[in-house]
This record gives structure tokens, C-alpha cells and sequence, in this order.
């Protein structure tokens, strides 16, 4: 069962007033909030565990090696890896692109050569790819979207070339909402020999994750977007695409032996989790993984999927709101414009209010330039949501409509 008030109660942040309204937080596309259970798990390994791990022979560097090592069977799990070898722990979905970007580049990519990623991507899977291909005068390619906010697959399948060394496409968009039928984008990425991976930065939260099902190549996402600690985040990736990628940075724990001359790199994972990494953070990132498994993973897709369609219909009934992004398939993310108002201005009237939204342009420039617009209203959805928020938000909002009408 889905009982959505005991999980509120697992997340004591939910519980305050802010500016003495009750919170309503929708700003989860952002950032969520951490339950209980993941605060303890930070507070219990700085008083009891803490101590570096591959490091040492002493009880707690192998108490916490331990549950790092755990915390990535955790991960494999979660998205249902073949093995933990290929769970890299990085510090979030950014640096998890940029690793490949720049990896992959340095090894694959040549003068010539084309990328292709979609014109609705986050700044965190365009720009890396921006900075690649000017050091290597490559091409990047873009998949058109339509005003829905929908990918264009037939413009897809035509940018193809021989010269197509790599494709990188969001599975959620943080600003429209819309789900991309990855399945497909991958399937046809192998049609033409191309290795593909999918930005996870607002997915992996939403809807369950099979990375082997899929068959994409890689595959990134965040902690702090599932309920896990900031400075975490995973890259997964094909056994045969890791090995042959070099190594991100150097340091230590991604060595195996070093002289002043040379050094052998360590093997998976460690081959790409130089220096210290953020070990409690990674294994509270296994709590919160595990958390979400106790309750279902599908289950929150469920009640999202409600929270998604009943916002929407909220929405549509104040005259002066647009949504932008009508695809057919959405989740988590719903930006809107409300006529005559600046999206700033929405958002602090709504925060006077208690209600937490984002404004802006979301780490996605494109799309506004797409839809000639400065910026949206975003609100964006988690587990602990309830359709009572959300007609207190609409009720709020209605009244900002007529002010600004
Ligand atoms: N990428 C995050 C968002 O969409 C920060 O808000």
C-alpha cells in the first residue's frame, strides 16, 4: 500500500512553515528532500564508521569500505546492472557526463567527426559536449523537438552518418516534462554501430530502471535527485565501453602501481574514482536507493503519474496559464506560463505563500530560445506530493492569474 502520509512522515523537512504557511515543496526537479533514514545514515557513519576506505587495514576503514562497496551493489540493483564493476561513484550526473564526454573524446573522437544530442538536453549534456568537439573539430548534431516538446525521430534517424561517432540524449526533460522514447533512441543508435547514453538526471526517480532492458551503453543520474545526499552521483556503464575508455583523472585508488615514470591503472570501478570519494554520501545514497525499493518503485510511479495528471488539469483551468510541454508521455515536471507575469514573479508571490517552485530557464537556454520565451514557472514532484498541495497551489496561482490579467 501506498500511503502517502506516513511517507511525509519519513521527511522531517516537510513538516515546517516557511514565511507561516505550511511548506509545499515543488521544487524536487531541483534538488529532494532526504528522508530520515538517509540523515541517519550520514549522522551514524560520521559518529560511529567514518574512516577512508580502500585504505586501510583497521576496523572502520574496513567498516566503511564495506558499505561503500555495499552501497554499489545497491545501485546494480536499482537499475539492474550486470555487474558492480560497472557502477562508478561520482559526485553527480554532471561530472558522470563530462567523464564520458571527455573520455570518449579523447580516445574516439577525431577531427570530422559528429555527435548528436537532442535541442531539449540540460546545459549539463550540451555543454560538455560543446567543449569536445571544439577541441577536436568535431560536429555536434542536434534531434529537433516540435511545440509539444516532442522529439522528432524521423530527424533523428536522418542525422546519422558515417561519421556519427556517439549519441547522448536525456531520458526526462528537467523543463518540459516530457519522457523520450529511449528505447527506440538506443535501438536505432545500434542500428548504426553507435554507442548511445542516456542522461538519467530525472528519470531514475520517476520510473523503475533497467539499464540491460534498455541496452543502452551508459547511463547517468544524481543522488541528490533521489532522495540521497548532494555530491553524489553514479555512472554506469558497459563492462567493454569502460575498459576501453581511459581514465577521467589521476590520483589515488584509480592506481594500481605507480613509478616516477609510469602507472598501471587499477581495475573497475576504481579506474575512475580517483582520490577520495564521497563514501558516506555514496553509501547514504544505498539507503536511500533501498528505501525506495521497500516502497516500490512503480508505486511512486503510480502516484506521480496521478500528481502529473491532476496538476495538469489544475492548471489548464485558469484561462491565463499555458503549460509548456504538452507531450503525451510526461513525468515529474510541469512548466507553465501565467499571462502578463514575469515566471520570477510567480514564484515569489508563490513562496510567500510557502509553495516552493523554480523560475527560470532550468539549465536549458534552447528551449526557451525554442519557444522565444525568458524563462517558465516549473513545479516538479516527488514521492511524498499530495493532490492537496496541489489544489492549494492552483488556488493561489488562480489568484496571481487575475492580479497580473
Ligand atoms: N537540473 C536541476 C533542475 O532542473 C537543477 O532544476
Amino acid at each position: 500500500m501506498f500511503d502517502v502520509q506516513s511517507i511525509r512522515n519519513d521527511f522531517p523537512i516537510l513538516s515546517q512553515k516557511v514565511n507561516n504557511h505550511d511548506l509545499i515543496y515543488f521544487d524536487n526537479g531541483a534538488t529532494t528532500q532526504k528522508p530520515q533514514v538517509v540523515i541517519d545514515t550520514i549522522v551514524d557513519a560520521y559518529t560511529k564508521t567514518n574512516s577512508n576506505i580502500h585504505r586501510g587495514i583497521h576496523t572502520l576503514s574496513q567498516t566503511s569500505t564495506n558499505l561503500y562497496e555495499q552501497a554499489r551493489r545497491t545501485v546494480q540493483t536499482f537499475i539492474h546492472a550486470p555487474s558492480d564493476k560497472e557502477i562508478i561513484f561520482t559526485k553527480g550526473v554532471t561530472e558522470s557526463l563530462n567523464l564520458v564526454a571527455q573520455t570518449f573524446s579523447e580516445a574516439f573522437l577525431k577531427e570530422g567527426d559528429e555527435i548528436i544530442v537532442s535541442a531539449m538536453e540540460h546545459h549539463s549534456n550540451l555543454v560538455p559536449w560543446q567543449m569536445v568537439c571544439e577541441r577536436k573539430k568535431a560536429t555536434l548534431k542536434f534531434i529537433p523537438f516540435n511545440h509539444d516538446g516532442v522529439l522528432d525521430i524521423e530527424a533523428y534517424k536522418k542525422l546519422f552518418t558515417t561519421k556519427t561517432k556517439f549519441v547522448s540524449v536525456v531520458h526526462v526533460s528537467n523543463t518540459l516534462g516530457t519522457v523520450n522514447p529511449i528505447k527506440l533512441l538506443i535501438d536505432i543508435a545500434h542500428e548504426h554501430n553507435v554507442p548511445i547514453m542516456i542522461d538519467g538526471a530525472q528519470s531514475i526517480q520517476h520510473c523503475p530502471i533497467d539499464v540491460q532492458a534498455l541496452g543502452c551503453d551508459f547511463f547517468a543520474f544524481s543522488g541528490h535527485k533521489i532522495y540521497a545526499p548532494t555530491g553524489t552521483g553514479v555512472l554506469w556503464g558497459k563492462e567493454e565501453w569502460l575498459e576501453k575508455l581511459p581514465p577521467y583523472q589521476g590520483g589515488g585508488d584509480m592506481i594500481k602501481t605507480v613509478s616516477l615514470e609510469k602507472t598501471i591503472y587499477n581495475e573497475l570501478p576504481f579506474k575512475f574514482e580517483a582520490g577520495t570519494t564521497n563514501y558516506v554520501g555514496a553509501h547514504a545514497l544505498g539507503t536511500a536507493l533501498r528505501y525506495l525499493m521497500n516502497i516500490g518503485i512503480e508505486n511512486i510511479q503510480k502516484h506521480e503519474a496521478e500528481l502529473m495528471a491532476y496538476a495538469t488539469q489544475k492548471l489548464r483551468e485558469i484561462p491565463q496559464v499555458t503549460i509548456i510541454g504538452n507531450a503525451e508521455e510526461k513525468a515529474g515536471a510541469i512548466s507553465f506560463l501565467v499571462k502578463g507575469a514575469h515566471c520570477a514573479d510567480v514564484g515569489m508571490i508563490l513562496d510567500k505563500q510557502g509553495i516552493a517552485i523554480r523560475t527560470g530557464t532550468h539549465c536549458t537556454e534552447p528551449i526557451m530560445t525554442y519557444y522565444g520565451i525568458p524563462g517558465t514557472a516549473r513545479m516538479s514532484f516527488a514521492l511524498y506530493n499530495t493532490k492537496e498541495e496541489i489544489d492549494y497551489f492552483a488556488k493561489i496561482l488562480s489568484k496571481i492569474a487575475l492580479m497580473f490579467e
